[in-house]
């Protein structure tokens, strides 16, 4: 396997798999030991990068290779609406609007919305008939909800209060960038 090596002269004490461009992922870890794994690699991969396209979208392929998510990826907050940001994953829709789908709701309700069964969810918005269960992980900047993370899978019931914590902490750090 060939490391690549980003060029971050000015991060002398970072060890090799944090400035890697290589994810370290050790197989068949729980969800929650995984997130744990994968938070100060994303830190890494994103510190000192100012511009917020690059972060997001790094941030998605993580998740997504860390975790083989269905779909995984950003809404922005541009005035009155969601629009779709870097993801990973099939085509979706381009934009939400405040209150609609589990995106918006999420938004409108400043917290993060676990949803077991999409269909059982009233006003999903299905980007695919594939998606069967969503977790939607609000960004806050000075306590305002600036971003939405969607997190989608083909399989009911499939994340829990770990894929929350983990995607929450996650979340934190993405605050940054905007
Ligand atoms: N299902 C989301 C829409 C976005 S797609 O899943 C990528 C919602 O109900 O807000």
């Amino acid at each position: 396997m060939r490391l690549l090596r980003c060029a971050r002269n000015d991060l002398p004490e970072l060890t090799i798999n944090t400035v890697s461009e290589t994810l370290i992922l050790t197989p068949n870890l729980p969800r929650a030991a995984r997130y744990a794994e994968l938070h100060p690699q994303v830190a890494a991969l994103t510190a000192g990068e100012p511009d917020q396209t690059a972060n997001l979208a790094n941030t998605v392929a993580a998740l997504r290779e860390a975790f083989g998510f269905f779909w995984v990826g950003f809404y922005v907050v541009k005035g009155d609406e969601l629009v779709l940001g870097p993801f990973q994953g099939p085509v979706a829709c381009t934009r939400i609007r405040r209150g609609r789908g589990v995106c918006g709701t999420a938004w409108a309700e400043a917290r993060t919305a676990l949803v077991p069964d999409v269909e059982a969810f009233p006003g999903h918005i299905a980007c695919s008939a594939a998606s069967k269960s969503e977790i939607v992980v609000p960004v806050f900047k000075a306590g305002q909800v600036v971003a939405v993370l969607d997190v989608d899978s083909d399989a009911l019931n499939d994340f829990d209060a770990d894929d929350a914590a983990g995607l929450e902490e996650l979340m934190r750090l993405a605050a940054a960038w905007f």
